[in-house]
């Protein structure tokens, strides 16, 4: 059943040399991507309170036909990966805190959104670059049709604004944790989602966490090697309750 997945790995560090150990390089913290960057734009949100927030959190499929702002969605990306500070290590290199904890400050997820309809934003595909705080296109834009059949035909997906896209980068937790990372990083990913939940409560948006999806279908539509980099989560992001109301 894979349960063991789900312990604490330590056993299996024992004795474990990583990468790390071994003096490999730190993988980079930001995946070098060339072209074009779209900073974002200051972040805008109601100011609605924490409690509120997580009082009146739940998972959201249904949408109205509105889009969110670019400032919308800066803040949303920025409560689900933004860098809060980045330190420069002797024995590791650069490194970042940000707005979500992650195991040993690997942060291994990729935050890839899928813009489908946001004032400001052209439709497309883009690549959160954390140590930039811009998007930079990655070439590819995906229809509606093409986020409901990632998501294994759950309709409400394609009716969202945005989708968020994680993948992993599993290297970077393995570099360090080995055989224990797999826990670890799909316990990072709760973390950058539950945060989306919140935030999106703060812009008059909700979303819904999407486990369901296709693996292939999913990757190919990123244009991801499925090795290397994968998409492990997904949530569709779309306006609740109209602008002025
Ligand atoms: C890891 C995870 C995967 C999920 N995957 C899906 C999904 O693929 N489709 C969906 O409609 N809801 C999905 N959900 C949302 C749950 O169904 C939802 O959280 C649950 O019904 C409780 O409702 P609430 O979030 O409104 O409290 C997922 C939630 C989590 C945490």
């Amino acid at each position: 059943m894979g349960r063991n997945m789900l312990k604490s790995g330590r056993a299996a560090l024992k004795g474990y040399v990583s990468d790390q150990n071994r003096g490999v390089p730190m993988p980079e913290v930001q995946v070098p991507q060339g072209g074009e960057r779209i900073p974002l734009p200051p972040s805008t949100e109601n100011g609605i309170g924490l409690r509120r927030a997580i009082e009146s959190r739940e998972s959201r499929r249904s949408f109205l036909p509105e889009p969110l702002t670019a400032g919308e969605l800066a803040w949303l990306i920025r409560c689900v990966a933004g860098v809060r500070r980045t330190l420069r290590r002797r024995d590791t290199g650069t490194i970042t805190l940000r707005t979500v904890p992650s195991a040993g400050a690997r942060h291994p997820l990729e935050t890839l959104v899928a813009v489908l309809d946001v004032d400001g934003a052209a439709p497309g595909l883009y690549r959160y670059m954390p140590l930039e705080d811009s998007l930079a296109g990655t070439g590819r834009t995906p229809s509606r049709e093409e986020v409901v059949e990632a998501c294994l035909g759950q309709a409400f997906c394609g009716s969202a604004s945005a989708v968020f896209i994680w993948t992993a980068i599993p290297y970077r937790t393995e570099w360090r944790y080995g055989p224990a990372s797999p826990k670890l990083i799909a316990m990072d990913a709760g973390h950058a989602c539950q945060n989306l939940y919140l935030a999106a409560e703060a812009v008059g948006a909700g979303t819904c966490a999407v486990g369901a999806y296709d693996q292939k279908l999913a990757d190919a539509m990123c244009g991801l090697d499925g090795e290397e980099e994968f998409v492990i989560y997904m949530a569709p992001v779309g306006k609740i309750i109209a602008a002025g109301s």
